[in-house]
C-alpha cells in the first residue's frame, strides 16, 4: 500500500551529506549508521554525553558534541531527530520544557507548552447532558493544543546557538527522507495503534501499510522531511507561517479542529524563571509553570529534608512511608492549587514556605499512613508518553529537556501533507472543573480550559550541582508518575548513594494522592511490599514507571544511563 515501505532497502547506511563539515573546516564526513545501530544502556564518558530514548537521537546528539556543539547545539538537534525517529513521543506537534545550564553559571528555562486554541473553552468536552467526553480530549483533531516545540526551539537557538540552525535539523531531515531501521518497541507501538492512525487520518500517514511492522523495517517520512525542510529554511516560520501552517489548518478543516492560521501565528514559547532551591548542599534547578513538575519536586524535597531518609535504607518501610505521605500531600496542592500562571494566580511562594511546608506534616505520624480524603482535595490527570533527554558538553553546559505530545502517538492525526503527529495536550486541562470524569478523577478551576491557556503540566527536567559544579542531569516522561520518578532518582543519588545505572533501574513506586493507593512496578520486592502493606497501604501493580535519562557526573567521569524501560541508549565521547 505505501510505496515507501515497500522499497527495498539499497544500502546499509547513508552518509548524513555534509551537515556537519559546512563551515566547519576540513573534518571527516559523518557518518551515522541508520540500519545497524545498538542500544546502550550504560557507560562512561570523560567530557561529554547524551541520554535519550533512541540510539539514532543520541548519536545525533553526539555527533553535534563531537562537531564543537555545545550541549544547547546537541539538545536542539536531538529534539528534531526525536520527532524522526521517536514518533511515539519526540515530535514537533506537541511541546515541552528545556532547563539548561551555562558553563558561566547561569540558568535558565524554555516554556514551549501547547497552548488552548483560541475557539477552545471551558466546556467544549462536555455533551448535551453535560458529562465529558474525554474521547474528544483523547483522540482526534479536538485534542490538539497549538504546538510549541519549532517556536521552543527557535527561542533556544536564538538565546544559546553556536552552530549553524541548518546543521543542526539535517540529521533529522536525512533520518526522515532516506529512512532508518525502526527497533521491535517501535514496531509494536506503530501495529498497536494502526487502527487509530486509520480511524482519526483522512490521507494515510507513513505510520500506516498492509503487513504488520517488525523490527528492522525501514521508516520513511517523505511529507515529514518537507516539512522540517520548510523549517531548516525559514526557522519557525516555516511551521507557524506559509506552507505547514496551510496544511495545519486544511487538516483542522477536514476532522473538526479547530487550530486557526491566528492562533499558529500568535504562537509565543516563553524564557520562565527556573526553579532553584537547595537539598541539603546539593543545588537542584528545574521547571516552574506551567509545568507543576519543578514546585512539587520542590515541596516533596523541602517536606523530606528534615528526616534522616539516608539511614531509613533505600525502600525501607520507613523511607516509603515517608515518601508516600511527601507525594499525598504534595500531590493534593497540585490539584487544588496548580495552572498556567499566565491565567490564573498561584501561590506559588506560599506553597514553598518553610512554615507552610513544616504545618503540611504536622499531621504525619511515622509509620502510620494518612488518609487521602482527610488531605486537601483535588485531582491529577495524565496519559503517558513524552520523552526525555538529558545532555552535558565538554565545557559543563547542561540540558535537562522533557517534551511531549501527551498519549503514545499524540491525537493520532497526522497532519495531511506535512507527515507530522499533533499533540492531544488538551487532555493535560481539566474537561469539566470539580467533577469526577469517568475515571473518577476530579478536575480543578485553575486547570480549566481558556482560550490561549496552557495546560497544566507534570514534566520535571531537572538539573543538579555540587558545590557549584554540575553533578547531575535527570528527567523522565510518565504522566503523573514524572514527578515522583525524578524524586526517586534524586533520593537515590542524593541520599541512597547509587550509581546513576541503580538510581534509574531499581523498581520504583508512586503515589498521587488520589487514588489513595501505592502504585509499584511488577519487580518491586514482595516482601517490601508485605512490610509496608501491614501498615495499612493499599498496593497496585501497574507497568513501568517513567523512563529516566540520567547523566552523573562523580570525580570527573560522566555516568550516562539510558532507562532499561524502553530503547533509551547513551552515547558520548
Ligand atoms: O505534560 C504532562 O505532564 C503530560 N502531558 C506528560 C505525558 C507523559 O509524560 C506521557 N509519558 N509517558
Amino acid at each position: 500500500m505505501n510505496l515507501q515501505n515497500k522499497m527495498k532497502r539499497i544500502t546499509l547506511f547513508f552518509i548524513i551529506s555534509g551537515f556537519l563539515i559546512w563551515g566547519c573546516g576540513p573534518q571527516q564526513p559523518v557518518t551515522i549508521d541508520a540500519y545497524n545501530y545498538q542500544i546502550v544502556k550504560h557507560d562512561t564518558f570523560q567530557q561529554a554525553a547524551v541520554s535519550s530514548a533512541h540510539p539514532l537521537a543520541s548519536e545525533v546528539g553526539r555527533l553535534i558534541l563531537e562537531q564543537g556543539g555545545t550541549a544547547m547545539d546537541a539538545a536542539i538537534a536531538v529534539q528534531y531527530a526525536l520527532a524522526v525517529v521517536y514518533p511515539n513521543a519526540g515530535n514537533i506537534g506537541g511541546g515541552g520544557f528545556m532547563v539548561v545550564h551555562t558553563k558561566e553559571g547561569q540558568s535558565y528555562t524554555i516554556d514551549y507548552r501547547e497552548k488552548a486554541p483560541g475557539l477552545a473553552h471551558r466546556d467544549m468536552y462536555l455533551d448535551s447532558l453535560g458529562n465529558a467526553d474525554l474521547t474528544q480530549s483523547q483522540n482526534g483533531h479536538l485534542a490538539a493544543g497549538v504546538p510549541g516545540s519549532v517556536a521552543g526551539m527557535e527561542l533556544a537557538y536564538n538565546k544559546f546557538g553556536t552552530m549553524d540552525f541548518k546543521k543542526l535539523i539535517q540529521p533529522a531531515i536525512d533520518l526522515a527522507e532516506k529512512g532508518f531501521a525502526i527497533t521491535e518497541g517501535e514496531a509494536n507501538g506503530l501495529n498497536r495503534t494502526k487502527d487509530d492512525f486509520v480511524r482519526y487520518n483522512t490521507q494515510i500517514p507513513a505510520f500506516v501499510k498492509d503487513q504488520p511492522w517488525k523490527a528492522n523495517d525501514t521508516l520513511i517520512q517523505t511529507d515529514l522531511a518537507n516539512t522540517l525542510k520548510r523549517i531548516q529554511q525559514n526557522g519557525a516560520k516555516g511551521f507557524y507561517e506559509g506552507e505547514t501552517a496551510r496544511l495545519i489548518v486544511e487538516e483542522m478543516k477536514r476532522g473538526g479542529g479547530i487550530i486557526s492560521e491566528q492562533d499558529l501565528k500568535g504562537y509565543v514559547a516563553q524564557e520562565r524563571a527556573p526553579i532553584v532551591f537547595d537539598y541539603k548542599g546539593y543545588e537542584i534547578i528545574t521547571m516552574g509553570l506551567p509545568s507543576s513538575g519543578g514546585l512539587v519536586l520542590q515541596q516533596m524535597m523541602e517536606m523530606i529534608k528534615p528526616y534522616p531518609i539516608a539511614q531509613y535504607g533505600f525502600q525501607s518501610k520507613e523511607a516509603i512511608n515517608l515518601m508516600v505521605e511527601v507525594e499525598r500531600r504534595a500531590y493534593a496542592d497540585r490539584t487544588e492549587y496548580m495552572g498556567d500562571p499566565d491565567f490564573v494566580d498561584v501561590p506559588v511562594a506560599e506553597l514553598i514556605d518553610t512554615n507552610y511546608i513544616r504545618s503540611r506534616m504536622l499531621d504525619f505520624v511515622p509509620l502510620q499512613p494518612s488518609k487521602s480524603e482527610d488531605i486537601k482535595a483535588g485531582l491529577v490527570k495524565e496519559k503517558e508518553e513524552t520523552t526525555h533527554f538529558s545532555i552535558i558538553d565538554k565545557d559543563g553546559n547542561m540540558v535537562s529537556l522533557t517534551t511531549t505530545i501527551n498519549g503514545a502517538y499524540g491525537s493520532r492525526v497526522v497532519v495531511g501533507g506535512a507527515g507530522f503527529i499533533l499533540n492531544n495536550e488538551m487532555d493535560d486541562f481539566s474537561a469539566k472543573p470539580g467533577v469526577p470524569n469517568k475515571f473518577g478523577l476530579l478536575g480543578t478551576e485553575a486547570n480549566s480550559i481558556a482560550p490561549g491557556k496552557r495546560m497544566l503540566s507534570a514534566m520535571s527536567p531537572t538539573i543538579v550541582k555540587k558545590d557549584g559544579k554540575p553533578y547531575a542531569v535527570v528527567g523522565t516522561p510518565g504522566g503523573s508518575t514524572i514527578i515522583t520518578s525524578v524524586f526517586q532518582t534524586l533520593l537515590n543519588l542524593l541520599e541512597f548513594d547509587m550509581s546513576a545505572f541503580d538510581a534509574v533501574n531499581k523498581p520504583k513506586f508512586h503515589h498521587q494522592w488520589k487514588p489513595d493507593v501505592i502504585y509499584i512496578e511488577k519487580n518491586f520486592d514482595p516482601q517490601t511490599r508485605k512490610d509496608v502493606e501491614t501498615l495499612g497501604y493499599i498496593f497496585e501493580e501497574r507497568r513501568n514507571i517513567g523512563r529516566t535519562e540520567v547523566l552523573l557526573i562523580r570525580n570527573g567521569v560522566i555516568e550516562a544511563v539510558g532507562d532499561w524501560r524502553g530503547d533509551d541508549s547513551v552515547a558520548g565521547m
